[in-house]
Protein backbone atom coordinates (compact mmCIF):
# COMPACT_ATOMS: atom_id res chain seq x y z
CA UNK A 1 0.00 0.00 0.00
CA UNK A 2 1.09 3.57 -0.93
CA UNK A 3 1.83 6.47 1.35
CA UNK A 4 1.21 9.51 1.68
CA UNK A 5 4.24 11.54 0.34
CA UNK A 6 5.44 13.68 3.34
CA UNK A 7 7.67 15.89 1.76
CA UNK A 8 5.73 17.90 -0.42
CA UNK A 9 8.16 21.03 -0.23
CA UNK A 10 8.94 20.70 -3.78
CA UNK A 11 5.94 20.17 -6.03
CA UNK A 12 6.19 23.87 -7.69
CA UNK A 13 9.60 23.55 -9.33
CA UNK A 14 11.65 26.77 -9.43
CA UNK A 15 11.29 27.73 -12.57
CA UNK A 16 7.33 27.27 -12.05
CA UNK A 17 7.51 29.65 -9.34
CA UNK A 18 9.62 32.03 -11.35
CA UNK A 19 7.00 31.96 -14.03
CA UNK A 20 4.49 32.31 -11.97
CA UNK A 21 6.31 36.16 -10.84
CA UNK A 22 5.89 36.99 -14.01
CA UNK A 23 2.28 36.12 -14.58
CA UNK A 24 0.59 36.40 -11.48
CA UNK A 25 -2.04 37.76 -10.36
CA UNK A 26 -3.10 39.04 -14.37
CA UNK A 27 -2.01 36.63 -16.90
CA UNK A 28 -3.18 32.98 -17.44
CA UNK A 29 -0.61 30.41 -17.76
CA UNK A 30 0.90 27.07 -18.22
CA UNK A 31 2.99 25.73 -14.99
CA UNK A 32 4.42 22.36 -14.05
CA UNK A 33 4.03 20.30 -10.73
CA UNK A 34 5.65 17.36 -8.90
CA UNK A 35 2.73 16.16 -7.65
CA UNK A 36 3.27 13.19 -7.08
CA UNK A 37 0.82 9.92 -7.60
CA UNK A 38 -1.11 10.65 -4.25
CA UNK A 39 -3.39 8.04 -2.65
CA UNK A 40 -5.68 10.91 -1.34
CA UNK A 41 -6.23 11.40 -5.09
CA UNK A 42 -6.89 8.27 -6.62
CA UNK A 43 -10.45 7.19 -8.16
CA UNK A 44 -11.38 5.32 -5.16
CA UNK A 45 -10.26 7.89 -2.94
CA UNK A 46 -12.06 10.52 -4.73
CA UNK A 47 -15.31 8.25 -5.21
CA UNK A 48 -15.56 8.01 -1.51
CA UNK A 49 -14.68 11.39 -1.15
CA UNK A 50 -17.61 12.62 -2.53
CA UNK A 51 -19.85 9.81 -1.07
CA UNK A 52 -19.08 11.55 2.07
CA UNK A 53 -19.16 15.12 1.33
CA UNK A 54 -22.54 17.28 1.32
CA UNK A 55 -24.64 17.23 -1.56
CA UNK A 56 -24.05 20.98 -1.67
CA UNK A 57 -20.22 20.08 -2.54
CA UNK A 58 -20.56 17.97 -5.52
CA UNK A 59 -21.67 18.53 -8.69
CA UNK A 60 -21.81 16.47 -11.61
CA UNK A 61 -24.07 16.02 -14.62
CA UNK A 62 -23.07 14.67 -18.45
CA UNK A 63 -20.31 15.49 -20.10
CA UNK A 64 -21.09 16.30 -23.31
CA UNK A 65 -23.36 19.81 -23.39
CA UNK A 66 -22.55 22.35 -25.68
CA UNK A 67 -20.03 24.68 -24.67
CA UNK A 68 -23.06 27.55 -23.98
CA UNK A 69 -25.32 25.69 -22.20
CA UNK A 70 -27.64 27.71 -19.88
CA UNK A 71 -27.53 26.01 -16.10
CA UNK A 72 -30.97 25.05 -15.46
CA UNK A 73 -30.86 22.72 -19.47
CA UNK A 74 -28.00 21.06 -17.56
CA UNK A 75 -29.73 16.79 -17.48
CA UNK A 76 -28.58 14.70 -14.73
CA UNK A 77 -26.36 11.67 -15.76
CA UNK A 78 -28.40 9.15 -13.31
CA UNK A 79 -25.68 7.63 -11.02
CA UNK A 80 -24.25 8.48 -7.55
CA UNK A 81 -21.45 10.75 -7.33
CA UNK A 82 -19.26 7.27 -6.24
CA UNK A 83 -20.72 5.57 -9.87
CA UNK A 84 -19.61 8.39 -11.69
CA UNK A 85 -15.98 8.45 -10.26
CA UNK A 86 -15.97 4.79 -10.25
CA UNK A 87 -16.94 4.34 -13.54
CA UNK A 88 -15.21 7.75 -14.91
CA UNK A 89 -13.98 5.91 -18.12
CA UNK A 90 -17.19 4.87 -19.87
CA UNK A 91 -20.05 7.35 -18.10
CA UNK A 92 -19.30 10.00 -20.04
CA UNK A 93 -19.91 12.10 -16.91
CA UNK A 94 -18.29 15.13 -15.79
CA UNK A 95 -18.14 16.01 -12.09
CA UNK A 96 -16.68 18.35 -9.19
CA UNK A 97 -15.86 18.06 -6.02
CA UNK A 98 -15.78 21.47 -3.81
CA UNK A 99 -14.41 22.88 -0.51
CA UNK A 100 -12.78 19.58 -0.13
CA UNK A 101 -10.56 21.54 2.16
CA UNK A 102 -13.62 21.11 4.92
CA UNK A 103 -11.64 17.14 5.09
CA UNK A 104 -8.86 17.50 7.09
CA UNK A 105 -6.56 15.21 5.16
CA UNK A 106 -7.43 17.40 1.81
CA UNK A 107 -6.44 20.72 4.16
CA UNK A 108 -3.37 19.50 4.98
CA UNK A 109 -2.35 18.87 1.04
CA UNK A 110 -3.83 22.06 -0.17
CA UNK A 111 -1.90 23.97 2.24
CA UNK A 112 0.99 22.49 1.86
CA UNK A 113 0.37 23.24 -1.74
CA UNK A 114 -0.60 26.99 -1.01
CA UNK A 115 2.21 27.35 1.11
CA UNK A 116 5.06 26.86 -1.79
CA UNK A 117 3.00 30.18 -3.42
CA UNK A 118 3.24 32.77 -0.64
CA UNK A 119 6.70 34.07 -1.56
CA UNK A 120 4.95 34.52 -5.42
CA UNK A 121 1.49 35.87 -3.96
CA UNK A 122 1.56 38.05 -0.94
CA UNK A 123 4.06 40.55 -2.17
CA UNK A 124 1.55 41.00 -5.17
CA UNK A 125 -1.60 40.73 -3.59
CA UNK A 126 -1.61 40.10 0.25
CA UNK A 127 -2.23 37.91 2.34
CA UNK A 128 -3.74 34.49 0.73
CA UNK A 129 -7.59 34.28 1.96
CA UNK A 130 -10.29 31.69 2.22
CA UNK A 131 -7.91 28.49 0.64
CA UNK A 132 -10.31 26.13 -1.37
CA UNK A 133 -9.62 22.90 -3.24
CA UNK A 134 -11.63 21.16 -5.75
CA UNK A 135 -11.11 18.25 -7.52
CA UNK A 136 -12.63 17.98 -11.41
CA UNK A 137 -12.98 14.21 -12.69
CA UNK A 138 -14.21 13.99 -16.29
CA UNK A 139 -14.84 11.33 -18.92
CA UNK A 140 -13.20 11.48 -22.31
CA UNK A 141 -14.42 14.22 -24.43
CA UNK A 142 -16.54 16.00 -21.81
CA UNK A 143 -16.60 19.80 -21.36
CA UNK A 144 -16.77 22.22 -19.03
CA UNK A 145 -18.46 25.26 -20.36
CA UNK A 146 -17.20 28.61 -20.67
CA UNK A 147 -17.70 30.35 -17.15
CA UNK A 148 -15.70 32.85 -14.54
CA UNK A 149 -14.80 31.78 -11.22
CA UNK A 150 -14.01 34.21 -8.47
CA UNK A 151 -10.99 32.42 -6.93
CA UNK A 152 -7.26 33.07 -7.70
CA UNK A 153 -6.64 29.40 -9.21
CA UNK A 154 -3.90 27.27 -10.16
CA UNK A 155 -5.41 24.06 -11.44
CA UNK A 156 -2.95 20.83 -11.52
CA UNK A 157 -3.13 17.96 -14.33
CA UNK A 158 -3.04 14.86 -12.25
CA UNK A 159 -4.22 12.52 -15.13
CA UNK A 160 -5.49 12.13 -18.99
CA UNK A 161 -5.04 16.01 -21.26
CA UNK A 162 -7.35 18.47 -21.45
CA UNK A 163 -7.24 21.77 -23.43
CA UNK A 164 -7.57 25.10 -21.21
CA UNK A 165 -9.22 27.65 -23.24
CA UNK A 166 -9.49 31.12 -21.07
CA UNK A 167 -9.69 34.66 -22.29
CA UNK A 168 -8.48 38.09 -20.47
CA UNK A 169 -10.09 38.83 -17.46
CA UNK A 170 -11.63 42.16 -17.74
CA UNK A 171 -12.28 42.13 -21.29
CA UNK A 172 -15.82 43.30 -21.90
CA UNK A 173 -16.01 41.51 -25.50
CA UNK A 174 -15.87 38.45 -23.81
CA UNK A 175 -17.76 38.57 -20.87
CA UNK A 176 -19.68 42.21 -20.25
CA UNK A 177 -20.19 44.24 -16.87
CA UNK A 178 -23.50 43.10 -16.88
CA UNK A 179 -22.37 39.64 -16.49
CA UNK A 180 -19.94 40.41 -13.96
CA UNK A 181 -22.70 42.61 -12.01
CA UNK A 182 -25.00 38.96 -11.97
CA UNK A 183 -22.66 36.87 -10.91
CA UNK A 184 -21.39 38.81 -7.98
CA UNK A 185 -25.15 39.58 -7.01
CA UNK A 186 -25.54 35.50 -7.07
CA UNK A 187 -25.97 34.61 -10.39
CA UNK A 188 -24.62 31.18 -12.27
CA UNK A 189 -20.86 31.09 -13.31
CA UNK A 190 -21.78 30.52 -16.79
CA UNK A 191 -21.50 32.69 -19.29
CA UNK A 192 -23.22 33.43 -22.82
CA UNK A 193 -20.86 32.04 -25.42
CA UNK A 194 -20.76 33.03 -29.08
CA UNK A 195 -18.68 30.66 -31.56
CA UNK A 196 -16.47 33.66 -32.85
CA UNK A 197 -14.68 34.14 -29.58
CA UNK A 198 -12.91 31.09 -30.29
CA UNK A 199 -10.44 33.39 -32.37
CA UNK A 200 -9.52 35.23 -29.13
CA UNK A 201 -8.72 32.09 -27.23
CA UNK A 202 -5.19 31.80 -25.18
CA UNK A 203 -4.93 27.79 -25.61
CA UNK A 204 -3.08 26.05 -22.77
CA UNK A 205 -2.63 22.14 -23.29
CA UNK A 206 -2.13 20.19 -20.01
CA UNK A 207 -0.99 16.65 -19.25
CA UNK A 208 0.27 15.63 -16.08
CA UNK A 209 2.74 17.26 -14.37
CA UNK A 210 1.61 20.33 -16.33
CA UNK A 211 -0.68 23.28 -14.45
CA UNK A 212 -2.36 26.42 -15.38
CA UNK A 213 -2.38 29.76 -13.98
CA UNK A 214 -6.52 31.39 -13.90
CA UNK A 215 -6.13 34.93 -12.96
CA UNK A 216 -9.54 35.79 -11.13
CA UNK A 217 -13.14 36.08 -13.39
CA UNK A 218 -10.89 34.97 -16.72
CA UNK A 219 -13.71 33.78 -18.82
CA UNK A 220 -12.79 29.46 -20.22
CA UNK A 221 -14.11 26.59 -20.68
CA UNK A 222 -12.06 23.49 -20.78
CA UNK A 223 -12.36 20.70 -23.76
CA UNK A 224 -11.20 17.28 -22.20
CA UNK A 225 -8.81 14.86 -24.36
CA UNK A 226 -9.81 11.30 -24.99
CA UNK A 227 -8.80 9.44 -21.83
CA UNK A 228 -10.58 10.35 -18.50
CA UNK A 229 -9.06 13.51 -16.83
CA UNK A 230 -8.53 14.05 -13.40
CA UNK A 231 -7.76 17.58 -12.46
CA UNK A 232 -7.00 19.03 -9.14
CA UNK A 233 -7.91 23.18 -8.23
CA UNK A 234 -6.37 24.95 -5.80
CA UNK A 235 -7.79 28.69 -4.87
CA UNK A 236 -7.74 31.60 -2.91
CA UNK A 237 -8.79 34.98 -2.64
CA UNK A 238 -7.33 38.40 -1.87
CA UNK A 239 -8.37 41.72 -0.76
CA UNK A 240 -8.25 42.66 -4.21
CA UNK A 241 -10.39 40.28 -5.57
CA UNK A 242 -12.89 40.43 -2.80
CA UNK A 243 -13.33 44.25 -3.52
CA UNK A 244 -13.26 43.68 -7.21
CA UNK A 245 -16.37 41.52 -6.49
CA UNK A 246 -17.88 44.24 -4.52
CA UNK A 247 -17.40 47.08 -6.99
CA UNK A 248 -19.30 44.95 -9.46
CA UNK A 249 -22.10 44.23 -6.92
CA UNK A 250 -22.53 47.83 -6.17
CA UNK A 251 -22.48 48.98 -9.68
CA UNK A 252 -25.70 46.25 -9.99
CA UNK A 253 -26.73 48.41 -7.66
CA UNK A 254 -26.49 51.36 -9.49
CA UNK A 255 -28.05 50.23 -12.56
CA UNK A 256 -30.72 48.66 -10.87
CA UNK A 257 -31.51 52.60 -10.12
CA UNK A 258 -30.86 53.32 -13.40
CA UNK A 259 -27.48 54.47 -13.90
CA UNK A 260 -24.96 53.01 -16.44
CA UNK A 261 -21.32 52.47 -14.25
CA UNK A 262 -18.20 51.30 -15.81
CA UNK A 263 -16.61 48.30 -15.70
CA UNK A 264 -14.18 49.07 -12.64
CA UNK A 265 -11.00 49.00 -13.98
CA UNK A 266 -8.80 45.88 -12.23
CA UNK A 267 -7.15 48.31 -10.31
CA UNK A 268 -6.87 47.29 -6.61
CA UNK A 269 -6.90 51.35 -5.23
CA UNK A 270 -9.76 52.24 -7.89
CA UNK A 271 -11.64 48.85 -6.55
CA UNK A 272 -10.93 50.11 -3.07
CA UNK A 273 -12.13 53.37 -3.34
CA UNK A 274 -15.43 52.12 -5.09
CA UNK A 275 -16.23 49.64 -2.30
CA UNK A 276 -15.71 51.79 0.33
CA UNK A 277 -18.06 54.61 -1.41
CA UNK A 278 -20.38 51.40 -1.61
CA UNK A 279 -19.85 50.07 2.14
CA UNK A 280 -20.76 54.12 3.19
CA UNK A 281 -23.49 54.28 0.98
CA UNK A 282 -24.92 50.87 1.93
CA UNK A 283 -24.59 52.01 5.83
CA UNK A 284 -26.68 55.17 5.22
CA UNK A 285 -28.94 52.86 3.46
CA UNK A 286 -28.85 54.32 0.11
CA UNK A 287 -28.45 50.98 -1.41
CA UNK A 288 -29.29 47.30 -0.32
FE1 LIG B 1 -13.45 27.30 -13.80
Amino acid sequence: MKTVQADLEHVFPDETIARMEALYPAQAGLLHHLLPDHPLLSLEALAQLGEGLPGAQVEYNPGDVPIGIKPADIPTNGLSIGETIRTIDTNRSWAVLKNIETVAEYRALLMDLLGELKSVVEPRTGAMLTPQGFVFISSPGSITPFHFDPEHNILLQLRGRKVMNVWPAGDERFAHRVEHERYHTGGHRNLPWQEAYRDGAQQVPLGPGDAVLMPVMAPHFVANGDAPSVSLSITWRSEWSYRESEAHAANAALRRMGLDPAMPPRWPSYAWVKTVGWRIARKLGLVS
